[in-house]
């Protein structure tokens, strides 16, 4: 029998209702809250609910449907709108501003939010792409360049970090993502939280992150997007909360409500999921807002019957803010006055949207964001070097037969749609990134191995042929020593709403491939893409295959970083790439079942297993070649007994045995060998990014506290028992030295 000894269900934080003399707030905290609370008994109930309001102007980015045209400057002179979103102007944001605190009745500042989802002028490349750094404080380091772009643009507040774990690379939004592991995806997001917030969030230079989408947006059926939510609770706790819950842990001050319905209920009308879990037993104190619309569209998915019903769902599942439609606006006081939603809720609702107001220190100086200089914030050279080496490090070499690095004073035709793509290179959500300012692939390559000898054509469009494209490449190939292949998905195949059910590279361009193939030359493919595909035709064709992703604003100096052998690839994949698309949702750490597949011997019948296909992805979780080897031995236990709320720890020898210098991350691996629910066959609990010169060798420690080790069991408690582990450290999700440990 397992002991239990250590919850992580904060039950006695049920008392955590955000009261400014709640023992858990912060001194900052307390404060805001009294500030608001004194505020609060000047408003009137149509200014409090002015407040619980977010509304679009007719000339900002539009992120979704039906943006309601209305009177911007009336609406703010009223006390009718607490905040916009997705203004593109410094200048427009200031001039608001300054309407705000100068004619509306109480002055009350606006806040303004945008999706800073990858970098704001100098992108990054997009976050999934990220995440396959492994490189926790280099991720911290690019929300930080993030937030100070963000705020001398004069905006409060980014809708980031997207802490959806999905593994289906149907959903487009994978790539706003870290992949499919919780256990890395809880150390991105936390990190992503400290890099806009710093340590200060009254600084001119920080701004507020939101946890989105809340809750499990990443799991929609089938890969569609905006699709149904349903799984157990457990399955729930265990691999989708951890993320969401170590970004409130690291302080997120706002929090998104997802489109999807969750168990049944549409997110944004969920107490259970919006109070209950984030607030009682997460303990975030900071305000929500709606996703796009969300409110009222729960009267599109017919659980509210009208806008006027989906608003006081909202307001009593504790949603703070709506985000654009309208109804908390349109029908607050109402509800009010008819007793359904009470002025107690509303207070509540809007102490907390004031409360980050008064700690982003925009009662102090409401102008503060907007006023730095642009020339020597924005795409400083530094930042710039980051964000290249940001790629490099990104990009994930799947195959190579040698080709790679190419050698000096080789003759390159760079072909394919993303060869010269400065607006696809930046990705979804660009944030305030400008086409303009990328440095392509073409570019990059002319400035490393000199213009004459980088032949270009662009060879096809993304899903048609262009005329004359094919002979123009082969053209290019015979002239030319080796063939880079830039070719994938257009930025408008990446991100919000672009679900698919075939994720191979579109047939024009594998035309392209083949074309080239048949001169005969070498053909490298970078493959630009953000999310996992099904690579079979372009491993099984080309002589390498780098996935180079929506690379961001210096995309192009990373790639020739890499092909040059300048620098040694070094990322590791976030997202298994899946053998077919039949097989997804495929991720590392499936659950162990009643009648697993060992392997390929065992491959009969009354087996889970398909009947002509592998179960495991083309590219698992954590794989990545680089143009050195590393060797992984002496895996050592050592602490084989630990007593419960100890540490586990582990070590292994990671020596570089090719004749480079190069970086890899060494991950570890756990099971749990009996449990009161079934767990998984593998999960990440520890990684390390080293960085070793050639024939160098190094002893890597991890150390796992037992906490990390709890799960979600039969009575939806989570916490972690006694009994054995076997525990694995390699290179990849697929790592074979084995050690085992017990927890007494
Ligand atoms: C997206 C959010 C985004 C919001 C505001 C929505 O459509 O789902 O991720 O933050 O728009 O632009």
């Amino acid at each position: 029998m397992k002991k239990h000894i250590f919850s992580l269900m904060l039950v006695a934080a049920a008392a955590m209702v955000a009261c400014s003399d709640a023992p858990h707030l912060s001194l900052q905290e307390q404060e805001a809250y009294k500030f608001a609370d004194n505020l609060i008994e000047k408003m009137t109930l149509r200014e409090k609910i002015g407040q619980l309001q977010q509304f679009t102007t007719r000339t900002a980015a539009i992120t979704g449907p039906d943006g309601v045209k209305r009177d911007t400057e009336a609406c703010i002179r009223n006390g009718e709108v607490g905040s916009f979103l997705s203004i593109r102007k410094t200048e427009e944001m200031l001039r608001l501003q300054k309407i705000a605190v100068e004619e509306s009745r109480l002055g009350i500042p606006l806040i303004f939010g945008y999706d800073i989802i990858h970098g704001c002028r100098t992108t990054f490349p997009e976050n999934l792409a990220v995440s396959c750094t492994w490189d926790i404080e280099a991720i911290e380091h690019s929300a930080r360049i993030a937030a100070i772009e963000t705020a001398a643009a004069g905006i409060h507040w980014t809708f980031s970090p997207m802490c959806d774990i999905s593994a289906d690379p149907r959903w487009g939004r994978v790539s706003e993502g870290a992949g499919e592991d919780p256990y890395l995806g809880s150390k991105i997001s936390a990190a992503m939280v400290r890099g806009y917030q710093g340590e200060d969030l009254s600084a001119d230079n920080t701004i507020a992150a939101c946890i989105k989408h809340f809750a499990a947006y990443g799991a929609g059926q089938a890969g569609r997007d905006y699709h149904t939510v349903d799984m157990s609770e457990m399955m729930f706790r265990d691999r989708f909360l951890p993320p969401y819950r170590s970004a409130v842990e690291s302080g997120a001050v706002t929090a998104m409500s997802s489109f999807n319905d969750f168990m049944g209920i549409p997110a944004s009308g969920s107490k259970w999921l919006l109070h209950t879990l984030l607030r009682e037993e997460l303990g975030f104190t900071g305000f929500v807002v709606s996703d796009y619309n969300a409110v009222h569209e729960m009267v599109r998915h017919a659980t509210a019957a009208d806008g006027k019903d989906a608003a006081c769902q909202a307001m009593n599942a504790h949603l703070n803010m709506d985000m654009v439609y309208g109804d908390y606006l349109k029908y607050g006081e109402e509800l009010v006055k008819e007793g359904k939603v009470s002025e107690k809720r509303i207070n509540q609702l809007c102490r907390e949207v004031l409360a980050v107001k008064y700690r982003l220190g925009l009662f102090d100086d409401p102008y503060k964001y907007g006023r730095q200089n642009h020339d020597e914030v924005m795409y400083r050279p530094d930042n710039l070097q980051f964000a290249r080496e940001v790629a490099a490090k990104s990009m994930v070499l799947l195959s190579n037969n040698g080709v790679l690095p190419l050698k000096e004073g080789v003759k390159i035709a760079l072909i394919g749609p993303l060869a010269d793509a400065p607006r696809d290179q930046i990705g979804a959500w660009p944030g305030w990134g400008q086409a303009e300012h990328s440095v392509t692939i073409r570019k990059g390559l002319e400035q490393r191995f000199g213009a004459k000898n980088v032949i270009y054509a662009k060879g096809s469009d993304f899903r048609a042929p262009i005329k004359g494209g094919i002979d123009d490449a082969v053209r290019a190939a015979r002239k030319a020593d080796v063939v880079l292949l830039s070719i994938g998905l257009s930025y408008t195949e990446s991100g919000e709403a672009t679900s698919l059910t075939e994720i191979t590279v579109p047939e024009a361009q594998q035309a392209l491939l083949d074309a080239v193939k048949r001169t005969g030359k070498k053909v490298v493919v970078l493959l630009g893409t953000g999310r996992a595909m099904d690579v079979r035709n372009e491993i099984e064709k080309a002589d390498a295959v780098l996935v180079t992703w929506h690379g961001g604003t210096m995309e192009g100096p990373a790639v020739a970083d890499l092909v040059s052998g300048d620098k040694n690839p070094s990322g590791h994949l976030t997202m298994s790439f899946p053998y077919c698309v039949g097989q997804v949702p495929v991720h590392y750490n499936n659950k162990i079942t009643g009648r697993p597949r060992k392997g390929p011997e065992h491959d009969k019948k009354y087996l889970s297993r398909y009947m002509y296909t592998p179960n495991e992805p083309l590219f698992a979780f954590g794989y990545g070649l680089s143009y050195t080897e590393f060797e992984y031995s002496d895996l050592q236990v050592l602490t084989p007994e630990v007593s419960l709320g100890g540490v586990v720890k582990v070590s292994v020898k990671v020596k570089n045995v090719g004749k480079r210098d190069g970086e890899d991350v060494a991950q570890l691996y756990v099971r749990d060998l009996v449990a009161e629910t079934t767990r998984p066959m593998r999960e990440l609990k520890g990684f390390e990014r080293l960085s070793l010169k050639a024939g160098e060798e190094k002893v890597v420690e991890f150390e796992i506290p037992t906490s990390d080790l709890a799960y979600c069991h039969r009575d939806l408690t989570t916490y972690t028992d006694a009994g054995d582990f076997l525990v694995w450290a390699g290179a990849d999700s697929d790592a074979k030295l084995e050690g085992k440990f017990t927890i007494k």
